[in-house]
């Protein structure tokens, strides 16, 4: 597995993670065994940037992370997340996602749910829009200083609480959507990380799956899915959607590889420091992401791909109207 540089400042990381969160939360029916069986094919493979949070399942997926690294430790970086009160993260307590006094309080919960004793990478899940960065950045700080974090990630945040936050402490990533279908941080979210030296951990790199092919309709989804909310899978919506799958299924014929891997091939020609965080629970799923890394696109696929996605090519936006507002401040 390639690795790299994490930000100008983080860890070496493998060029692709595994995301966690649909183990627990949000896809399908969870299934631990398969979970476990998959985060240790990860690190077999030498993937070792492991993403959770708080958030999924109020702690339950960041325990589930802990028990499957328990003997591996040494193997993983583990990426997790605070402050998205709103699917989650946080309990009983007066106190905003991004206060400073809550920082530390969140941060001793996950090290508990994880049960280790340092953090590799902790981040806040989305920014409070009721507290200055540098606050927050400030207490996240000090979680580094007492040696219980050793390295910082935002994750949704817009280019000037970027800025602002690098002044208080380097940030080696921020983990934010983009995938063909979302592009908007082309704009100013990608090059504002490259002005200041962030990786960019692109999560839903799969367009939660919809750019994989094989959930063209809603009766792939269970009644329970969360990305039944989401606006892009909406019955309408999912129907316009489904004809945007046509070049990435046409130049994975062409090359003898799966719809997904074309999909990541793409986000990984974007730059070596765009690290896809592909999320399953299933080692099928996992070994066809990673061998994504062999998949080649030449200049003429990139610009299939790219004529075939513009800015907004989706139906919907990418969150219900509500989980907007908290994008991109
Ligand atoms: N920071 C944030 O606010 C935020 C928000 C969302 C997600 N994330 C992180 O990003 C990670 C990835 O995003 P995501 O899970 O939302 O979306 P995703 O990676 O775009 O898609 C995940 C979905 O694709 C399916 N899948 C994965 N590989 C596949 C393959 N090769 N072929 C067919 N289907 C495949 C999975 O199925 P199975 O579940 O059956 O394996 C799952 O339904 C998450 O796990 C989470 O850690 C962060």
């Amino acid at each position: 597995m390639r690795k790299i540089k994490l930000g100008s400042n983080g860890p070496q990381a493998s060029a692709m993670g595994l995301g966690c969160m649909g183990m627990s939360i949000s896809y399908g029916k969870p299934n631990d065994e398969e979970s476990v069986a998959t985060i240790h094919r990860a690190l077999d493979l030498g993937v070792n940037l492991i993403v959770t949070s708080d958030a999924y399942g109020a702690g339950v997926n960041e325990a589930l992370v802990g028990r499957a690294l328990k003997g591996r430790r040494g193997e993983a970086l583990i990426a997790t997340k605070f402050g998205n009160l709103a699917l989650g993260g946080g309990g009983a307590n007066a106190l905003t996602g991004g206060h400073p006094d809550y920082v530390p309080q969140a941060c001793e919960k996950s090290l508990k749910m994880l049960g280790v004793d340092v953090i590799d990478i902790y981040g806040l899940h989305r920014v409070d829009a009721t507290v200055p960065i540098e606050d927050t950045v400030g207490a996240m700080k000090r979680l580094v200083e007492q040696g219980k974090v050793r390295y910082l990630q935002l994750s949704e945040a817009g280019p000037d609480t970027l800025r602002r936050a690098c002044k208080v402490h380097p940030i080696a990533a921020l983990e934010t959507e983009y995938s063909l279908w979302s592009r908007d941080v082309e704009h100013d979210i990608l090059p504002a990380c490259r002005e200041l030296g962030i990786a960019f951990m692109a999560y839903a790199p799969l367009g939660r799956g919809f750019l994989t092919a094989t959930m063209k309709t809603l009766d792939a989804l269970l009644p329970t899915d969360r990305r039944r909310d989401h606006p892009r899978f909406g019955v309408e919506n999912i129907n316009k959607n489904k004809d945007l799958i046509a070049p990435i299924e046409a130049i994975a014929a062409a090359k003898g590889c799966a719809p997904a891997q074309v999909a990541l091939a793409w986000l990984l020609a974007q730059g070596k420091d765009v690290v896809p965080i592909p999320g399953t629970k299933q080692r099928k799923w996992l070994e066809q992401n990673c061998a994504a890394l062999e998949v080649q696109l030449d200049a003429a696929d990139l610009a299939k791909l790219n004529a075939a996605f513009p800015l907004n090519a989706a139906a919907g936006t990418r969150y219900p109207e509500k989980q907007l507002k908290a994008l991109g401040i």
